[in-house]
């Protein structure tokens, strides 16, 4: 269940370290940088705004909402573990973050050196632990957002314990609608040129499930397994994913140290890219012309000795010569926001 909160709190924005030069060619003329010499100990949830060429990411763990405008890299310090920052359409500025537990606006515009938040929802009130974890908006705009249970020291998260969370535009922050109960991690989603399925993934099960969604009221129904990891022995579970204008499948390999590209259609697998990272978290299309893809990485956990064998450990990458576009990334609609 959630509740309507009444938070709300000013920060400052913080100057970052610039773009590094770091770059390396991996294979086939791909070729692949880091965008930025800060560390991330958990980078999750880039995000390309196509309207101003900026790119948002997080970092859960140092609680930190980035972006990336040129070569100038920023951040904001928040006061919870952020899962996600996405834009709301048709409001320069304003974003919808998961912060905790905490559904928020955050008021964050481009050249101001302060921004503010402001508490929307609290979901999972019961559920001691529990954050916010992957969110995106459908091609109509419609907020999809996913729990999980807390991760205790040895990596272990109490099955079943996240939900994943619709914001409709009936009850808005009053009531989010529990669309899918019983998940452990809640990640992915994608969605189809025509909206005609919903691409989800709960990483532990190490499957890839698919949807058919109805875009006239964004519901889902029917779910099966797309895509098991067991069938091409692929190590560690999927993490964030997103879409290319083909219709194929792009998902970051937590513990993996890869990317894998899956056709959107049979399911089958089409290619691997290799990044110098084992957890890698999360990806998406960017760039005036969405042909690069961002991936993020996490540090925790990175032992010195694997930093040298994975120095892409931690960072935020652009991949460029993939040979592919993406699907553009979807604003969450204004309808629940018109009044903050
Ligand atoms: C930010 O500043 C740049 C350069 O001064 C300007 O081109 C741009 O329009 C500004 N953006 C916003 C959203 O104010
Ligand atoms: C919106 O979500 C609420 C809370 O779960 C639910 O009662 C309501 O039926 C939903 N409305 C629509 C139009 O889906
Ligand atoms: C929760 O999901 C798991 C699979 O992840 C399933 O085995 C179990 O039956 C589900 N429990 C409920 C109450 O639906
Ligand atoms: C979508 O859901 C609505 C409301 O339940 C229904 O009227 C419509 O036929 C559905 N569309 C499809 C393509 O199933
Ligand atoms: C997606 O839609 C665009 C525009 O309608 C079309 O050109 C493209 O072929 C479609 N892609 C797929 C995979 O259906």
């Amino acid at each position: 269940m959630s509740s309507v909160t009444m938070s709300a709190f000013t920060c400052n924005v913080l100057l970052s370290l610039v773009a590094a030069t770091f770059a390396y060619v991996n294979y086939n003329g791909i070729s692949i940088r880091q965008v930025a010499d800060d560390v991330m100990v958990h980078g999750e949830g880039p995000f390309w705004d196509s309207e101003n060429n900026v790119l948002y990411f997080v970092d859960i763990a140092q609680r930190r909402v980035y972006r990336l405008v040129q070569k100038s890299l920023e951040y904001v310090q928040l006061n919870g573990e952020v899962g996600f920052v996405i834009p709301v359409a048709g409001r320069q500025g304003l974003f919808v973050v998961g912060i905790g537990t905490e559904l928020s606006g955050l008021r964050w515009n481009l050249n101001e050196t302060t921004c503010n938040v402001i508490g929307l929802a609290t979901v999972d009130a019961e559920k001691t632990g529990n954050r916010w974890n992957d969110a995106k908006a459908d091609n109509d705009g419609h907020l999809w957002a996913g729990t999980m249970g807390f991760e205790d020291a040895s990596g272990y998260i109490p099955l079943g314990s996240g939900t994943l969370y619709k914001l409709n535009d009936t009850t808005c922050f009053q009531n989010l609608e529990p669309a899918l109960p019983n998940v452990t991690v809640s990640n992915g989603m994608a969605w189809n040129n025509d909206s005609t399925r919903m691409y989800y993934t709960d990483s532990p099960t190490r499957q890839i499930s698919v949807f058919d969604y109805n875009s006239t009221v964004a519901s889902i129904s029917n779910r099966r397994v797309f895509y098991d990891f067991k069938t091409d022995n692929i190590p560690g579970v999927p993490d964030g994913m997103t879409i290319d204008t083909d219709g194929n499948l792009w998902i970051a390999n937590y513990n993996g140290g890869q990317v894998l590209h899956v056709s959107g259609t049979t399911g089958k697998l089409l290619g691997k890219l290799k990044i110098a990272a084992k957890k890698v978290s999360s990806v998406t299309f960017g760039g005036p012309k969405l042909n690069k893809l961002y991936v993020t990485t996490i540090s925790r956990g990175v032992t010195a000795e694997k930093f040298k064998k994975y120095p892409m450990t931690g960072k935020v990458l652009e991949v460029s010569g993939l040979g592919v576009r993406g699907m553009p990334n979807r604003r969450v609609r204004n309808k629940c926001f018109l009044t903050i």
